[in-house]
């Protein structure tokens, strides 16, 4: 987790910090009962869902899914770094920052981002040296100007040239581990993770190499291997070539985001210096958040084979929550056998340009797809339209876009567009209802949330009292949990762990030291579901009951896997003593 700032500074400071204050002196805030509400200041909206609640030192935009702690608001809102952000919030509250000089200083992200520096040096040397590897770009169609643009390198062939080179002392070898650019064998050495591949820096928002992915040039496996997840580099927010974008063009009127490395640098090279790359994953609620605040017209272009039909249908879903007037979205397809670097290599920048031209607005993707899997000449598969459609255009936050969506669906499905929204249903009002914990909900501003609609597990319910709610969580008895293999119990204890260690931390708190954890994410939108306020509502009651019902649920699981034994005829005495026991 947090590494060089003490984890008990940061713990006291989110508690201490008070989140209305910070947000309240950047947007204007209206208190609303025991919250503050605000226009978003992340998305476009007329009336407020962005909500701020000073109890759990935490802010959540029912129209986006933005959410977050005083941390995350420095962060997105000024385009802090983890470091910056709490650098201003401890300067603001006139305390300082304690670094842990002798525990870790392999941590520190200054000398992280540093060495990162140093190495992307390194191999922008190394492949000047070397022949092959510039061979190898010459033929894949890459100028000397475009490969320096992109900070293109080369790593050399061996097992340790990065580290007999920068692994000169513990704390150094520490640092090459930070970063993910060495690997730790099992009896104690290390050697270089990246070997005899052409290096690509990936960079942050200010030009700071943080990770890199490299392409073997020769057949094998893998063809790109990436930096690992670290402290600098989170595979499924950064888009490659962003930063390369924002350098070569003033304002960013359009975006196209392809898939590969080698579509943004050969794009470039043709003089298309709007394309950005997700690093081998499916396109986030991240990647469009970053995409979107810079310019309103994006354009996905993938591969005209399957696996980029099957690609472009993802990023469709994904795009819905984010659509708003003004915002523009298509989807073109390449011809298949070709990507935008082979396209582009072949003909030219015009022809790609038209391909990007040709493309499918969003709407005209969504209903053509939907309208190819039914018979539309059938009363049938008018329905069975309707019904395709329904699940998704209740994703689109309600507003002239959604209607207009509506009203072309109605004319192709001959109905009309007031019986087909009735039909379909209101959805959420003015909300994306991305997040799960809301979904399916009337969720608008100051209603309660049914907080457990729709039969959420024992397990997510208790994770949601217990975010809500730390101090309620002081005398649960986790050891009858011992045995309940569920999704999700593992996060469970750990943070039933952290609250019995730390009985003064706060919703905030918590969600800062998840951070920089896969599952936190998952957590923030647990934390937004607003929970009962009356006399009667006991979490810690409820707690002890989720509890009792999962120590149950594992018991049960238990007996049938030993009744099962004993129809087959596999238990050892001490399970039939076991078995006994427990029925
Ligand atoms: P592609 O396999 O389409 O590669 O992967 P590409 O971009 O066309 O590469 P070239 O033209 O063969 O050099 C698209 C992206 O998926 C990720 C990389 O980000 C790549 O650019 N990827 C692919 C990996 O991370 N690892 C792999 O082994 C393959
Ligand atoms: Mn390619």
């Amino acid at each position: 987790m947090a590494g060089l700032i003490p984890q008990d500074f940061i713990d006291d400071l989110v508690a201490r910090a008070d989140v209305v204050e910070v947000i309240g002196r950047r947007i204007q805030l209206k208190k609303a009962g025991r919250e503050f509400k605000a226009c978003c200041p992340f998305h476009d909206e007329k009336t407020p869902s962005f909500t701020v609640s000073p109890n759990k030192g935490f802010y959540h935009c029912f129209g986006c899914g933005v959410h977050g702690t005083a941390i995350g608001f420095l962060m997105d809102f000024d385009h802090m770094t983890f470091v910056e952000a709490i650098e201003s919030l401890a300067s603001s509250m006139g305390v300082e920052v304690p670094r842990n000089e002798s525990d870790k200083p392999a941590r520190r992200y200054d000398e992280l981002f540093s060495l990162m520096t140093q190495v992307e040096k390194r191999w922008q040397e190394d492949l000047r040296e070397s022949q092959t590897a510039v061979d190898y770009l010459k033929h894949r169609g890459i100028d000397g100007a475009t490969a320096q643009r992109y900070g293109i390198g080369f790593a050399p062939d061996g097992w340790s040239a990065l580290l007999d080179k920068f692994g000169t002392s513990d704390e150094a070898i520490e640092r090459l581990l930070a970063t993910g650019l060495i690997i730790r064998k099992d009896n104690g050495g290390h050697y270089d993770r990246f070997r005899d591949r052409v290096m690509f820096p990936i960079r942050d928002s200010r030009g700071r190499c943080i990770g890199f992915g490299g392409r073997i040039m020769g057949d094998g496996e893998p063809k790109y291997l990436n930096s690992p997840e670290t402290l600098l580099f989170h595979k499924g927010r950064e888009l490659y070539g962003l930063w390369e974008a924002r350098q070569a063009l003033r304002q960013i009127d359009r975006l196209v985001v392809v898939e590969g490395y080698m579509d943004v640098v050969a794009l470039a090279r043709h003089g298309i210096d709007f394309s950005v790359a997700t690093l081998g994953t499916a396109t986030t609620d991240e990647h469009l958040n970053r995409v979107f605040r810079l310019c309103d017209d994006v354009t996905f272009c993938f591969d005209g084979d399957r696996a980029g039909r099957k690609a472009a249908w993802r990023a469709l879903e994904t795009t819905l929550p984010h659509i708003r007037e003004g915002r523009q979205v298509q989807f073109a397809f390449l011809p298949d056998g070709h990507d935008p670097d082979s396209y582009v290599n072949e003909f030219d920048a015009d022809a790609f340009i038209k391909v990007l031209d040709d493309g499918l607005a969003l709407s005209d993707y969504l209903i053509g797809e939907l309208a190819s899997q039914v018979d539309l000449n059938t009363v049938d598969g008018k329905a069975r339209l309707a019904e395709f459609a329904k699940p998704l255009l209740q994703k689109i936050p309600a507003g002239v876009y959604r209607d207009l969506l509506m009203g072309s669906l109605a004319d192709r499905v001959g109905l009309s567009a007031e019986k087909l929204e009735r039909s379909i249903g209101q959805g959420p009002r003015n909300a994306g209802g991305r997040s799960p914990a809301t979904r399916g909900t009337t969720t608008s501003l100051g209603r309660r949330i049914a907080a457990f609609s729709g039969k959420p597990s024992i397990v997510r319910r208790a994770i949601t009292l217990l975010l809500n709610h730390p101090e309620a969580g002081a005398k649960l008895d986790v050891e009858k949990l011992e045995d309940v293999g569920r999704p999700g119990i593992e996060l469970l204890l750990r943070l039933i762990e952290t609250v019995q260690e730390d009985p003064t931390i706060t919703t905030a708190g918590l969600l800062e030291r998840w951070r920089h954890d896969d599952e936190g994410r998952h957590l923030g939108k647990l934390a937004a579901v607003e929970l009962p306020n009356d006399e009667e509502f006991d979490p810690a009651a409820e707690l002890h009951d989720c509890l009792d019902k999962l120590a149950l649920a594992g018991r049960r699981k238990r007996v049938n896997l030993l009744i099962e034994k004993q129809r087959v005829n596999t238990l050892s005495d001490e399970e039939r003593a076991e078995l006994r026991q427990l029925s």
